[in-house]
């Protein structure tokens, strides 16, 4: 489904980013990780090498705040596999104290991450970006501003690049809670407001069902613009919106 096609996929060394590679990996792409975790990083990587073959998988240690580090990220992928089709802006972290590394690593760096892979995208006819923001974004969480508001950031991003970038898609989903280190060591007691909204939303997601929704707007070429929720109760949904016109009529 996605031979000669290459993605890079941020924050991939563990979590969503290590399914949605691995999914990836299954569909025929060539995969690049961008990971700050150079451990981590490693273990994934060789797992998926001898899982899928050296010569599709590339590891590129690297801090997706880092600017230079990202274009260099890029200039090696395209080296390496000779195109890049594909962005999956997945790395994210959740740290209520730290408001301006939230913002930063996750709006500022896809935000980043997306301009670069542009230039690399040029002339590719299947181009994609797809930005892992999160239910977060609509539900405003008390306690954790910085990363509600970076989410609703990388929707409205999505929204606006998906309306004004000729040849490139931009999709973004919103997954609910998932089961994933973000949410704190394994084995490890939630904190209870988390322990309450999982209750609440009934259960964990499972990453690998993130990964599907993420290669479903991959592979689709109709989707573009389009935020796709996923929760343990409703699956699969689509946000629905005004187009541009219709906002500005409703002003
Ligand atoms: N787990 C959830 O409940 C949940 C729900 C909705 C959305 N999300 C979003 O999904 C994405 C992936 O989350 P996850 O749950 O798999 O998290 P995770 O913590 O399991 O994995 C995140 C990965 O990103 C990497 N990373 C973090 N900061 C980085 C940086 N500055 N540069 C490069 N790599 C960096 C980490 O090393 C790690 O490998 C995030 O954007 C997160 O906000 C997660």
């Amino acid at each position: 489904m996605l031979s000669e096609q290459s993605a890079v996929v941020t924050g991939g060394a563990q979590g969503i980013g290590l399914a949605t590679s691995r999914l990836l990996l299954q569909s025929g792409a060539k995969v690049a990780i961008f990971d700050l975790s150079k451990d981590k990083l490693s273990t994934t990587c060789d797992e998926l090498k001898r899982e899928f073959g050296t010569d599709r998988v590339l590891s590129f240690h690297c801090d997706v705040t880092d600017e230079e580090q990202v274009v260099k990220g890029f200039a090696l992928t395209k080296e390496t596999f000779g195109s890049v089709d594909i962005l999956v802006n997945n790395a994210g972290i959740t740290s209520p104290k730290e408001w301006k590394k939230t913002l930063l690593i996750n709006l500022h760096a896809p935000m980043f991450a997306s301009y670069t892979a542009m230039e690399y995208m040029k002339g590719s006819s299947k181009a994609v970006i797809v930005n892992v923001a999160s239910m977060a974004g609509f539900c405003a969480i008390p306690g954790n501003e910085s990363y509600s508001a970076s989410k609703s950031g990388l929707i409205a991003f999505t929204r606006s690049m998906a309306q004004s970038t000729e040849g490139i898609r931009f999709n973004c989903i919103c997954p609910s809670y998932t089961d994933t280190p973000l949410l704190g060591e394994p084995g490890k007691e939630l904190d209870s407001t988390l322990s309450f909204i999982i209750e609440k939303q009934g259960g964990l997601l499972k990453p690998e069902q993130v990964s599907e929704g993420i290669v479903r707007l991959i592979t689709d070429a109709s989707l573009n613009g389009q935020v796709l929720k996923l929760t343990p109760r409703k699956g699969f949904h689509f946000e629905k919106y005004d187009s541009f016109m219709e906002s500005l009529e409703k002003l």
